[in-house]
């Protein structure tokens, strides 16, 4: 072979010159450029054409040898020692089956939409810019050099013992939870806590009473392993009691998603019978009772629950940010054991630094502080996004009325979701839509309006400019 090829590829590498030789030699030989047996150019003749010395190529040889590449033999040259399959430059022939049953179900649902930041009106984001970064580094830099290899090694698959203890603290103290800090299970998100749930608790074909419309992460959790989802549609008093035979229920007790409705206590007792009448396990998403802005949430569904059938999750996913990637779980009892065995096969565990970081934070007493300070200020934008509806758009939109939330339910008077959805992304919108939250047919079309992460600035011209996509709309009907 020629090293002309060899000459683009090497310029393409990063690094030293000897291992930028070795990545060029290596990617040479897999994609066929260089076939077995076939004979190197002499170190002398490959350093001058590649304007290195001899010296590196001599190294480059020596090493790709030492892997198995490359054969030397004195007298004779350098060789190709390994036969690749050659690179099929036709079109790709598809796999007879690439993915399993389970696996083609949970692609059919487009997986998880991660919210980008700050956008209007992208859901699910607290404002990151509002975070009290200085002491967030003072903390995990302490907790670092305090830990030292402690929070190297690895950890209980159940969470770091004492951010087990400060979640159950907390939970105690804010929502009436009755729990000991052996119950808190901590995870990387809720959606961890739904896929670990679902593993565990059910089989395929099992019936799933879901919330209609409702989370698509907990939807998915659910068909990913094989459960039928029961719609279960809200009335005044929240989801309504019409599963039967369900092994599992998901519900937001707290905050009915999208909607915002709390369930009253009646319902919620009402859901608690049924679950020891049949024996099944009700999942309480308590994804953010921490943002109620006209009342206290009421208690968890958990604080009522005297037979050990509901299972509550939360995030700090919402009260702190994201990218932490820890959530909580409160286990009753008897799933204490399971679902540490499962996650020790899932993942092992959350890792250790972060959880140590987190429970400084709250012991210190600063999580307190810091909800408190953005509930004042993600009411003041709650309620300035529902005066901007209500005073520009209400021919075309209707908050729905929510006590509290990162985001505000809006539904369509008029107009097509989709159609509008994509119009609108050419104004810079993103509007995360209403209808796919439905399991079945939509009865509504609307969106799910984030506001937390919004300026009052941001939130203004994104009115304005759900104005301007109302009327574009119109001119294009037209
Ligand atoms: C109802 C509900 N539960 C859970 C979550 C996500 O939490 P996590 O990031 O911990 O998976 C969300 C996020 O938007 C949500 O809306």
């Amino acid at each position: 072979m020629s090293t002309t090829p060899l000459l683009p590829l090497f310029l393409q590498q990063a690094g030293s010159l000897r291992s930028r030789l070795c990545v060029t030699l290596r990617t040479a030989i897999a994609q066929g450029h260089l076939r077995y047996q076939q004979k190197l150019p002499s170190s002398r003749q490959l350093a001058s054409d590649l304007g290195i010395s001899r010296v590196t190529v001599e190294a480059a040889y020596a090493q790709l040898e030492s892997e198995g590449y490359l054969s030397r033999s004195s007298g004779r040259g350098t060789f190709v020692a390994i036969e690749m399959a050659p690179v099929s430059r036709g079109a790709p022939v598809a796999p007879r089956r690439q993915f399993s049953q389970r696996g083609t179900v949970l692609l059919r649902g487009n997986g998880c939409d991660d919210p980008p930041f700050p956008q209007a009106f992208a859901a699910g984001s607290p404002d990151l810019r509002a975070f009290p970064h200085a002491l967030w580094q003072r903390i995990s830099q302490r907790t670092q050099r305090l830990l030292g290899q402690k929070a190297m090694g690895y950890g209980d698959p159940l969470g770091y013992w004492p951010l087990r203890q400060a979640v159950a603290d907390y939970l105690v103290l804010s929502r009436g939870m009755q729990c000991e800090a052996s119950q808190v299970m901590i995870l990387t998100s809720s959606q961890q806590a739904l896929q670990l749930l679902a593993l565990l608790l059910l089989d395929a074909g099992d019936e799933v009473g879901m919330e209609e419309p409702g989370y698509a992460g907990a939807r998915q959790a659910f068909i990913a392993a094989g459960a039928q989802c029961r719609a279960l549609p809200p009335d005044s008093e929240g989801t309504q009691l019409t599963a039967n035979s369900a092994r599992l229920v998901y519900l937001t007790p707290g905050h009915h998603y999208p909607y915002g409705t709390a369930m009253s206590l009646a319902r919620r007792l009402q859901w608690l019978a049924w679950a020891k009448a049949q024996q099944s396990w009700i999942i309480e998403d308590d994804y953010d009772s921490e943002f109620h802005y006209d009342d206290r949430p009421g208690p968890a569904l958990q604080s009522l629950d005297r037979t050990g059938r509901v299972i509550t999750l939360g995030t700090f996913s919402k009260t702190l940010f994201p990218s932490l990637r820890l959530a909580w779980m409160v286990l009753p009892t008897g799933l204490i054991e399971a679902c540490g065995r499962v996650r020790s096969v899932m993942d092992g565990h959350s890792a250790l630094l972060p959880q140590a970081i987190t429970a400084e934070f709250l012991l210190q007493g600063h999580f307190a502080s810091h909800l408190r300070l953005m509930r004042q200020l993600y009411h003041s934008r709650r309620d300035l996004l529902r005066t901007r509806l209500q005073q520009e758009l209400a021919p075309w939109l209707k908050a729905v009325p929510s006590p509290g939330g990162l985001q505000l339910t809006a539904t369509l008077n008029h107009g097509n979701e989709a159609q509008l959805t994509q119009l609108a992304q050419g104004l810079g919108l993103i509007l995360p839509r209403l209808s796919p939250l439905f399991g079945g047919a939509a009865t509504q079309q609307g969106w799910i309006l984030g506001f937390a992460a919004l300026t009052p600035d941001e939130i203004i011209a994104g009115c304005s400019k759900l104005v301007t996509l109302f009327s574009r709309y119109v001119q294009n009907a037209r």
